[in-house]
């Protein structure tokens, strides 16, 4: 499909590295469009034979895309389906495909279905996109990696970054180039000012060309891009030719602000039992479709005239992790370099996989789809209230001084209307995602300025502290994931992590998974340690 009046995707073949530029078509793909001519008998291709596939028929009891995902009641009616063996005119999902070996493309069916969803969710802004389906975005950040970067590159990162993005690089002898982010992502300016002073600071060394960036429900600080951001940043991605990957698997998981549970109305926060969520102004109940497309904030892919950005989706949030499925949008050239190189690696995703989620959607249908996601939203976004009301529990929240960023200062309990109460930690209430991050600030802390009195430098008794503070908090039997894990890595081994701020450590938790009773005896047992430790 192209869009009158849409531009089509610049050359960026310049992009490419050398692997990629060099990597050929696999002789057994190119085989396949000659087996389906008219007449065909192959003699050619190693197929096994289908009917020697152990399995029959599939049958799945889903979620109806209306369900009411926070109501503890009884589900509304589940839907079913099967996916035969064999094709008959109702069934076009076969299990004689879907464990066929396929086209490295993905499934035709669930492919336009995502081309149509995305066309209408994400508005591109070119006409020639590619949509590929891929293994998950750990898969996808693996084939972008493998057709842009070489050995050694510089890459353009977030000053914490998920680990597993840098993990995969780093053995390349790449690099992260660190950019300041706040609880708004990625600060635009901060980005320019190293690009624009790059040859002064890293003298003969190869520019970065590579963005990689987690813009809704950052992992780990939760933060969301602002459309503003996102437009200066792309403006300037322009400017300096860089290539933006947008792993996104949050995007649909975009939260109304948070209110304090005191400042609620009375309807709001009032008489019900704890567990039951709030319901925010722009819940799924009051919401169709379209308003909860108009909610989100547009995607860089949207912002994309020229075809620099390519956009990981993956199906891992919304409908499992366990899928291992996602897909890119990208444009056609580097479409096809990573369905050559996809050819002879993953070969496709599992096609049981894609199989259940194209008769999943389908079934669904596009508006169910959009009926399915801010219904997922409103879940994740009373976990947000439990996990936010929780720490408003069980410390004092006071308002951020200016020289703190974030929203919040939490406090002892019983102490937020002193004068001299003692920051324990500041953080921001997440606007996506399934994270809070909060910043610890341990100068007020005896037991620091012991480490420190002791310590060769300062950045080995903040390394020293954190550790002992997180072991006593797995202790205490609370378990919260240390702020060291997102450090970018800037030298040529894992270990070379960019230096830490004095003073100040940082924890990521996780509002996705426990019950509301388990997370309020984990956020007490924190409680319980952060008092010990600043008494
Ligand atoms: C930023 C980010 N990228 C990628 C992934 C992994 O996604 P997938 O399951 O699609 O491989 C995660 C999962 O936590 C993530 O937070």
């Amino acid at each position: 499909m192209t869009f009158a009046g849409t531009p089509k995707a610049i050359d960026l073949s310049h992009h490419l590295n050398k692997l990629s530029l060099s990597r050929v078509a696999s002789p057994l793909k190119d085989i396949i469009k000659y087996m389906h001519e008219p007449g065909m008998i192959s003699l050619a291709g190693g197929l096994p034979n289908p009917s020697l596939f152990p399995f029959g028929e599939l049958r799945a009891r889903v979620y109806a895309p209306e369900t009411d995902l926070r109501s503890s009641e009884e589900h509304c009616s589940p839907i079913e389906f099967s996916i035969p063996k064999n094709a008959s005119p109702s069934h076009k999902n076969t299990l004689s495909a879907a464990l066929q070996y396929g086209s490295s493309y993905g499934s035709a069916r669930l492919s336009s279905f995502i081309r149509e969803f995305t066309s209408h969710v994400m508005t591109p802004g070119y006409s020639d996109f590619e949509i590929l389906l891929h293994s998950g975005n750990t898969d996808a950040w693996n084939k972008v990696v493998n057709i842009l970067c070489e050995f050694g590159d510089y890459i353009l990162v977030e000053e914490h970054t998920y680990p597993s993005s840098q993990a995969l690089w780093a053995p390349m002898g790449c690099k992260g180039v660190p950019i300041p982010i706040d609880k708004d992502g990625l600060i635009p300016e901060a980005l320019e000012l190293v690009l624009k002073n790059w040859d002064q600071t890293f003298p003969r060394i190869k520019k970065p060309h590579l963005l990689y960036l987690v813009p809704v429900g950052h992992n780990p600080t939760g933060a969301t891009l602002t459309l503003e951001r996102k437009k200066a940043i792309y403006k300037i991605c322009v400017e300096y030719d860089i290539i933006i990957c947008e792993d996104d698997p949050y995007y649909f998981l975009q939260f109304p602000p948070y209110v304090l549970q005191s400042q609620r109305t009375q309807e709001e926060s009032g008489t019900a039992p704890s567990d039951i969520p709030v319901e925010h102004p722009n819940s799924s109940s009051e919401l169709d479709g379209q308003a909860y497309v108009n909610s989100l904030i547009p995607t860089f892919l949207s912002l994309d005239v020229q075809g620099r950005v390519i956009r990981l989706d993956t199906f891992s949030k919304t409908l499992g992790p366990g899928n291992r499925l996602g897909y890119f949008v990208c444009n056609p050239l580097f479409a096809e370099r990573i369905l050559r190189a996809t050819e002879v690696t993953t070969q496709a995703p599992s096609g049981l996989s894609q199989a259940l989620i194209e008769e999943l959607l389908i079934s669904w249908g596009q508006e169910g789809y959009l009926r399915w996601l801010p219904g997922l939203r409103d879940s994740y976004t009373s976990r947000r209230d439990w996990m936010c009301d929780l720490i408003a529990k069980y410390f004092d929240l006071v308002p951020s001084p200016a020289n703190i960023v974030d929203d919040v200062v939490a406090v002892q309990k019983g102490h937020g209307s002193t004068k001299d109460a003692v920051p324990y930690f500041s953080f921001s209430f997440p606007k996506g995602g399934m994270f809070a991050w909060i910043k610890l600030y341990l100068p007020s802390t005896s037991t620091y300025q012991n480490m420190k009195a002791t310590s060769p430098s300062n950045e080995n008794a903040t390394a020293k502290w954190a550790e002992a503070f997180w072991m006593d908090l797995i202790k205490e039997k609370v378990l919260l994931t240390p702020g060291s894990y997102y450090t970018p890595i800037i030298g040529s081994g894992i270990n070379e992590r960019m230096p830490l701020e004095p003073d100040v450590i940082f924890f990521r938790l996780a509002f996705s998974f426990e019950t509301r009773e388990e997370m309020e005896v984990g956020i007490e047992r924190m409680a319980n340690v952060f008092e010990r430790w600043w008494s």
